[in-house]
């Protein structure tokens, strides 16, 4: 294995090879306008006459940010172009790559389908060309494939001989979406896969005006690289994912925290330790489901490719797990999604995560509505009448149950506590991409995250918070007397689950015997805790009593109510009330024991 030097003086002055590109899909167009912008003469070439269109008219077929300018800048000054010909393409280059997709067989092996036909079409044109010809595929394909099919076509169509009439090359690409031109000009390093020394120099003179890091390998270990490079990072977000599962089982354990701590032990790295509801797009599914299927084809397993693929299906259960703490069943709830992308600032929906927790919401029997600043109209095509669409992220919580963050947008982030406090039913927020502080959000509403533990000393006043709706508004507060609970503070219908039979008839009952004005929803939200335990609702509610004391005007022996400002209801739980609320754990869990 040989590592080639950088950039030098000598080398960025050697005349560059004239480039094809065939695919300009999301990574021929950014190595198309990109390779130009280095001063490279690139000719774009696509089976897909609208694509040449639009970049002849230095117009980028797809959208990725800086991509634009950089399209039009190159057309404008001639270095970038199209010809609608495969033969003009090729004749009129020195190198083509090979940026045509690879998707998926049903069985998660490569269909090769795309890099089959371009290879012939190549071949063919060679045969007609006179001068070595380097060519090199980019796309995403399994070890042996450029040797055994890329190779092999190629000399069958053109009657020429690789390394000898014509060069190979596997040159594999890391962008990501969103910042495909940034990856592109300042890249991690170069591999060049090569068998022979001509290809090799041809490849490097191409990538001399890059001062990254270059690796030149084999054919096949460069192919393999792209797949496990993949592979790793999506362990790596698997392993922080299966971490953050545990943080929520541990008491005052959050995951950020963790991977914060993990992350500067420099063998580790930070990158890639954000825990979330799930890792989607459209490469890192079927690359794993590629390379296990490789494995399998050789005899072999490879359990942490297993691992990481189930990890990633448990993320959406979580969320929705998370949801139903908050709120109870998701039946007939107004359950919101906002961020359906497979990540920000793409409206890319490829093996988005929120394609499988918006059905899971519609499996619970939820009323789902969504929001996404730029994928709506793919989720349109994706979901139909089976959801609502909203305009705006406000829009979307407006009369909501329960909100989950899938997309960490930045439009999100601004998302403040009062926002949901202010328009949503009932204010309770599943974080699943931790982009809001939890101090600032569990002290207002119900809120739960992706690897947050829970409170150890859950606050009382949540209960209650989560439907003031502003200071002015007053939340009713009953004491009631149960049998098994003498002497003890609690709801009727404490212990049941909750449904609209039972507030109504809670309703009914507290008006008529104390005479109060009850406000729809009023007692179900102070009885209908997000910790959804019976046991720590209960405690709750006894807690709360306990504090504010004695202030309830008895009406009846068995029932005693009265409003209570937002003020005169405790926000926090503090350290020192640990004992009341151990107090009422201790008689709830004797309780249990006799039911
Ligand atoms: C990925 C590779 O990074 C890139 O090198 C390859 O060429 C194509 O596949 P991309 O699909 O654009 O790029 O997305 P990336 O930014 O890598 O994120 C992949 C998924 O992981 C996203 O769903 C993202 O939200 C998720 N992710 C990423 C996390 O959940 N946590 C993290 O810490 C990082």
């Amino acid at each position: 294995m040989l590592t080639a030097k950088g950039s030098s003086e000598e080398e960025t002055h050697l005349k560059m090879p004239r480039i094809s590109i065939f695919g300009l899909g999301y990574v021929g167009t950014v190595y198309a306008a990109g390779f130009a912008s280095k001063n490279i003469e690139v000719i774009g070439f696509d089976i897909d006459e609208k694509k040449l269109k639009l970049l002849a008219s230095g117009i980028s077929p797809i959208y990725e940010p800086g991509l634009s300018e950089l399209v039009k800048d190159c057309v404008h000054k001639d270095l970038l172009k199209t010809f609608s010909t495969a033969e003009d393409a090729v004749l009129n280059s020195d190198v083509t790559f090979i940026t045509v997709g690879t998707p998926s067989n049903s069985d998660g092996s490569i269909d090769l389908k795309y890099i089959t036909e371009t290879s012939r079409v190549i071949g063919e044109v060679l045969k007609k060309k006179d001068r070595w010809h380097l060519v090199t595929v980019k796309s995403t394909v399994i070890p042996g494939t450029t040797e055994k099919v890329v190779k092999k076509i190629v000399e069958a169509a053109s009657g020429k001989i690789a390394y000898k009439h014509f060069g190979l090359g596997v040159n594999p690409e890391f962008l990501r979406e969103g910042s495909a031109v940034e990856d592109f000009m300042t890249p991690d390093r170069i591999v060049i896969g090569v068998s022979d020394e001509k290809s090799k120099v041809e490849l490097e003179r191409i990538y001399s005006g890059f001062s990254c890091p270059k690796l030149v390998t084999n054919i096949r270990t460069a192919e393999l690289i792209k797949y496990v490079n993949n592979a790793f990072l999506a362990a790596k977000v698997s392993f922080i994912n299966m971490i953050a599962n545990l943080c929520q089982k541990i008491p005052n354990c959050d995951v950020t925290a963790v991977a914060e701590g993990i992350g500067l032990d420099k063998r580790i790295g930070k990158h890639f330790l954000r825990a979330g509801a799930g890792w989607g797009g459209s490469c890192w599914l079927k690359d794993l489901n590629a390379l296990n299927n490789f494995a399998r084809k050789n005899g072999l397993t490879l359990p942490l490719i297993d691992a990481t693929l189930q990890v990633n299906d448990m993320q959406p259960f979580v969320m929705v797990e998370l949801a139903r703490q908050l709120i109870g069943s998701l039946s007939n709830r107004r359950v919101v999604v906002l961020g359906l992308a497979f990540k920000p600032n793409t409206d890319d929906m490829r093996e988005a995560i929120s394609i499988k927790i918006v059905n899971m919401l519609l499996n619970e029997g939820a009323e789902v509505k969504v929001y996404d600043p730029a994928a709506i109209s793919n989720a349109k095509e994706i979901f139909r009448d089976s959801v609502n669409y909203a305009s705006s992220a406000n829009d979307c919580i407006r009369n909501a149950d329960c909100a989950l963050i899938v997309t960490e947008w930045d439009e999100f982030k601004s998302l403040k506590p009062e926002d949901f406090v202010r328009h949503m039913r009932i204010p309770a927020v599943v974080d699943g991409r931790r982009i809001f502080i939890p101090q600032a959000f569990s002290s207002k509403l119900r809120f739960a995250a992706i690897g947050l533990g829970a409170n150890e000393y859950f606050n009382p006043a949540l209960a209650v918070n989560a439907m003031i709706v502003s200071d002015s508004e007053k939340i009713l507060l009953v004491r009631r007397t149960i049998e098994p609970f003498n002497g003890l503070w609690s709801l009727p219908g404490g212990f049941v689950e909750y449904d609209e039979t039972v507030e109504e008839a809670l309703t009914r009952e507290v008006e008529e015997e104390t005479g109060l004005k009850i406000r729809p929803k009023q007692i179900f939200d102070v009885f209908s805790h997000p910790l959804r335990s019976p046991v720590k609702h209960v405690v709750t509610i006894c807690y709360l009593a306990d504090v504010l004391g004695g202030s309830l005007k008895s009406s009846n022996e068995s029932l005693e109510a009265r409003f209570f400002s937002a003020s005169e209801i405790p926000t926090r739980l503090a350290f020192d009330h640990h004992e009341i609320v151990e107090k009422y754990m201790k008689l709830q869990r004797e309780y249990w024991k006799t039911c």
